[in-house]
């Protein structure tokens, strides 16, 4: 058994680690292509190091662009390599552009496909990870998914029963194989941030591209800054964007880009978490720590009915909504399949599809 590996931006890493351990193990072949989406040492090869990635067999450096660009690019440079290698898979993750892109390209040669955390839907196509999703899924030869709800969406929209295979959240097997080291790492005393602090994370083109959306945020996370420390590690499209506009974050400590040990890091020992990553509103369901998810959806919808998720929908409530918690902590239950074994059933998924 070839396998083939894409991954091409920050939240790809952490699902693509215990993958690639599990296949170690199985002792089959792997080869892993970088897109070069992400390319900042914080935004990639640190997350490799950590992780304990090897280092990408191949890295097609396509860099940051347009939607169009940067799916073509990927496309166009991917072609040749997948025409070289010949994986019988080629395992795409989550839902960036570098996913929808390789998908195209290794379908369009006949390479059997197989989705890492197939069947989310926000239904919310302004999201253009909605759009790589949609695609992604039609695509794939083999779609595994993270929660039972995303096979039963699957199922409803058409794709055959025996294509489709739940196996759990890999992000979780990351976070528990991860967890000694983050909380060894000596993060949280270095930056001189006990327990219970609110930790934020922002960078989607609905919360940080409007400058008046952004404004209201940096309000309510300057308010909530008055009452407990408020740690924001900012995605450098959102340093942009809060430069460009002129906002002041008041007392929120605002820090670059951090690893992945640093960032759990803080989320462990968090108070709560505001954010609007997909990753995040998992990791906090995981770990029981309750997060305001600043967006109208979530493609993530069991992180809301069992986890510790919350949307909240007018970012001048979130303030408000965390100082409430001093009276009711939410309480949440970990999700079937969410238990540190995700990857080993990938792998028993893909052999028993070895032809
Ligand atoms: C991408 C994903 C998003 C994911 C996010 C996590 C798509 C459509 N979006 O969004 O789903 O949640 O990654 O980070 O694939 N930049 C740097 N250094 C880097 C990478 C990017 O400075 O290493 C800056 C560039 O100005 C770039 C901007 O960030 O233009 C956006 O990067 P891009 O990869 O296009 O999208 P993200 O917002 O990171």
């Amino acid at each position: 058994m070839r396998l083939l590996h894409i991954a091409g931006a920050r939240p790809n890493f952490p699902k693509l680690a215990p993958v690639h351990r599990a296949v170690c193990i199985a002792g089959w072949e792997q080869v892993i292509v970088h897109t070069g989406q992400h390319y900042d040492l914080a935004m990639s090869e640190q997350f490799f190091e950590q992780l304990g990635i090897p280092t990408p067999d191949e890295n097609l450096e396509v860099g940051s662009a347009s939607h169009a660009v940067q799916t073509a690019r990927v496309m166009e440079r991917l072609e040749p390599v997948l025409v070289d290698r010949r994986p019988d898979w080629v395992l795409v993750y989550g839902d960036v552009n570098s996913t929808v892109a390789a998908a195209l390209a290794a379908s369009k040669l006949g390479i059997r496909v197989a989705h890492v955390e197939a069947g989310l839907r926000s239904y919310d196509r302004a999201m253009p990870e909605e759009i790589n999703r949609i695609v992604t899924d039609r695509l794939a030869d083999l779609l595994l998914t993270p929660s039972r709800d995303a096979s039963e969406t699957l199922k409803r929209e058409g794709e055959p029963d025996e294509e489709i295979a739940f196996v759990g959240n890999v992000m979780i097997d990351t976070l528990v194989h991860a967890l000694p080291a983050a909380r060894a790492s000596g993060f949280r005393s270095q930056l001189g941030v006990g327990d219970g602090a609110v930790v934020v994370t922002l960078h989607r083109p609905s919360n940080v591209d409007d400058p008046v959306r952004l404004g209201r945020i940096a309000a309510g996370l300057r308010q909530l800054a008055t009452t407990r420390p408020v740690v924001f590690p900012a995605h450098p499209r959102t340093r942009q964007r809060l430069a460009a506009a002129g906002i002041d974050l008041g007392e929120v400590l605002v820090l670059d880009p951090i690893g992945y040990f640093a960032m759990l890091d803080l989320v462990q020992s968090a108070f709560a978490v505001v954010t609007d990553s997909g990753g995040l509103q998992e990791e906090t369901t995981a770990l029981g720590i309750p997060c305001f998810t600043l967006r109208d959806n979530t493609e993530r919808p069991v992180t809301v009915t069992e986890g510790t998720n919350v949307l909240v929908r007018d970012p001048s409530a979130v303030a408000g909504l965390v100082s409430e918690l001093t009276q009711r902590k939410p309480q949440g239950r970990i999700p079937e399949g969410w238990d540190g074994h995700a990857a080993e059933r990938i792998v028993q998924a893909l052999a028993e599809r070895d032809r």
